[in-house]
């Protein structure tokens, strides 16, 4: 055993008994390296983070120049700080509609906390609702979004006030009243496996939001900057959010969030009583100046537009026995096996084959690919000939 895995397993907290363990030396592209110059594909991007693959050269150069003028300088929103004011301005105008202010943490979870707070601090109600199934984060009142009680009866006291409809179920939307500050919802479930919205379903969440003045919240943590084919998974499905929450993505590989929304509604957090939300590190310049990297290249570049055409390579090569069906959005995709049982045997010969896919939260018979956005048609058919490779390796049980 090597040095550092001892000390990995001997210092570094982990958050499972089985960690995968890969010794990393090196990144690129769709790539990563261990320390005996093995390389994987990685097609989980770090679980939905490398959209531009590892270490994209205008996300490093941004990071390099930035590391020369200032880091952290005063805990956020009290300086003007070039990488912030100019992914507002951008972001903004990209999005062209009235979410035009951006408040910038350190997370996804962050950003679900601050909309909590913003919804009730703004509306005056306590009820939050989110849908059965959801994975929202893993910070206090993040994970009391989850309906999952099996998990949280071990950290509760969870929030009160939360209540979880089901997703794609229409007659389950009368439980957004005017009690509820807001509905927080994924526009397509992840951790559940990739469930796309059925028909006009999240335009019908919308509509039961406006009638009841409850905000509604679309966590895009997970589906933003492209991932589902879209810039937001918004457009795709034709909604119009209050709040937008966005991270993941967004840093090219550095750790960033932030909530976006009108001024009418994030200026809730700057009154009565002032610093409604407080964050030392969120909108890092040194994170932001990535970020300003990731949207330049994805407004600049063809990426977005051929996410399509690359998630239909997919489905047309992921076609095996083992293979159930394939749900996705984009390249989000959820592979589902005939059997439970082949899911672990699965993903490790996946692995032994020098892919990397990953389990998903809820779902267990199905693996999560989400590669990098830039990946090459020709690196989809190697990486899907490997793991179907590996799917030949599976004996049913
Ligand atoms: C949809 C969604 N929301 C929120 C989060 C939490 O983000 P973070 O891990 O950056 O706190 C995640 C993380 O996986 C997520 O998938």
């Amino acid at each position: 055993m090597s040095l550092q895995r001892k000390w990995f397993y001997d210092h570094v907290a982990q958050t499972s008994e089985m960690a995968l363990g890969l010794e990393v030396k090196q990144t690129e592209g769709v790539f990563i390296y261990d320390v005996d110059d093995k390389r994987y594909f990685d097609l989980n991007s770090g679980i939905s983070v490398s959209s531009l693959g590892h270490r994209h050269p205008e996300v490093v150069g941004k990071v390099k120049s930035q590391l020369d003028k200032y880091l952290h300088t005063m805990v956020y929103g009290e300086h003007i700080q070039e990488p912030q004011t100019s992914y507002a301005r951008m972001l903004t105008t990209i999005l062209n509609n009235h979410l035009d202010n951006v408040y910038f943490v350190n997370s996804g979870s962050e950003a679900v906390e601050a909309a909590i707070k913003l919804a009730r601090k703004y509306t005056g109600r306590f009820e939050i609702i989110s849908a059965a199934g959801a994975y929202h984060g893993s910070t206090i009142a993040a994970e009391s979004l989850r309906s999952d009680t099996d998990y949280t009866k071990h950290f509760v006291p969870t929030i009160p006030g939360v209540m979880h409809i089901r997703f794609n179920e229409e007659g389950d939307l009368a439980m957004i009243t005017d009690q509820t500050a807001c509905v927080i919802m994924e526009p397509v479930q992840a951790e559940s496996g990739i469930i796309v919205p059925q028909g006009d379903y999240l335009q019908k969440v919308q509509k039961r939001c406006r009638e009841t003045g409850t905000l509604f919240v679309l966590d895009e943590i997970q589906t933003g900057f492209g991932r589902t084919g879209y810039f937001f998974a918004f457009q795709k499905y034709k909604v119009q959010p209050d709040i937008l929450l966005i991270a993941k993505g967004m840093g090219g590989g550095m750790p960033i969030g932030a909530l976006v929304s009108s001024k009418g509604i994030l200026k809730t957090f700057a009154s009565q009583p002032a610093l409604g939300h407080i964050t030392t590190f969120g909108g890092h310049p040194v994170c932001v100046a990535a970020a300003n990297a990731t949207l330049d290249v994805l407004s600049r570049e063809n990426i977005i537009c051929l996410v399509a055409k690359k998630e239909n390579i997919f489905l047309e090569r992921l076609l095996h026995p083992l293979i159930k069906n394939v749900r996705s959005s984009g390249l989000f995709m959820a592979v589902e096996l005939t059997d439970a049982a082949c899911l672990t045997p699965a993903i490790n010969a996946i692995y032994q084959h020098r892919v990397i896919v990953d389990y998903f939260l809820f779902h267990d018979a199905a693996f999560r690919i989400a590669p990098p956005l830039i990946i090459s048609e020709e690196e989809i058919h190697e990486a899907c000939d490997l793991i179907l490779k590996a799917l030949d390796t599976i004996k049913k049980g």
